[in-house]
């Protein structure tokens, strides 16, 4: 028996890669339905600054055929921003995040706001070595 029933967590997942795969295999070993959420375009070019190199399309592609996710869906800026509005549209019970987000103020204000609804937020190793940026960067060279 799995700690959680519903769980999700979101990121760009541009340039699939293996820290992405750790991620996603280390969240549903603690759920039964693992939801994730694929940010949307708009999000990466105003947030990260970056144009995607891979399409939403093809992120989420790429993401749902992933043995180890259940739904795919895409969020936009304000559903990342505020993570009490991706609970409200897909009720889950635990938000997963890699720990590099720990201890940020984003993640402290929804600790907070979960907290007080009893959703739970885990924090799952994050793979060292490997980033979409780092990939960027090597292939420039
Ligand atoms: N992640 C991880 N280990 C890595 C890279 C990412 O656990 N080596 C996790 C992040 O913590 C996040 C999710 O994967 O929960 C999606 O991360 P994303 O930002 O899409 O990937 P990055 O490779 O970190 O992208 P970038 O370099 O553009 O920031």
């Amino acid at each position: 028996m799995k700690k959680y029933n519903r769980g999700i967590t979101t990121g760009v997942f541009d340039l699939f890669h293996v820290g992405h795969l750790n991620l996603l295999e280390r969240c549903k070993e603690h759920c039964d339905y693992l939801i994730v959420a694929v940010c949307d375009d708009d999000y990466v070019k105003n947030i990260k600054h970056k144009e995607p190199v891979f399409s939403l399309e093809e992120r989420v592609r790429i993401i749902s055929a992933l043995k180890c996710v259940d739904e795919t869906v895409v969020v936009s800026y304000e559903e990342v921003d505020d993570k009490m509005l991706l609970l409200e549209k897909h009720n889950f019970d635990v938000l997963f995040s890699g720990d590099d987000w720990k201890g940020s103020e984003r993640y402290k204000k929804t600790e907070e706001q979960f907290a007080k609804v009893g959703a739970a937020i885990e924090y799952l190793p994050y793979t060292q070595g490997v980033s979409t940026t780092q990939i960027k960067e090597s292939l420039k060279k």
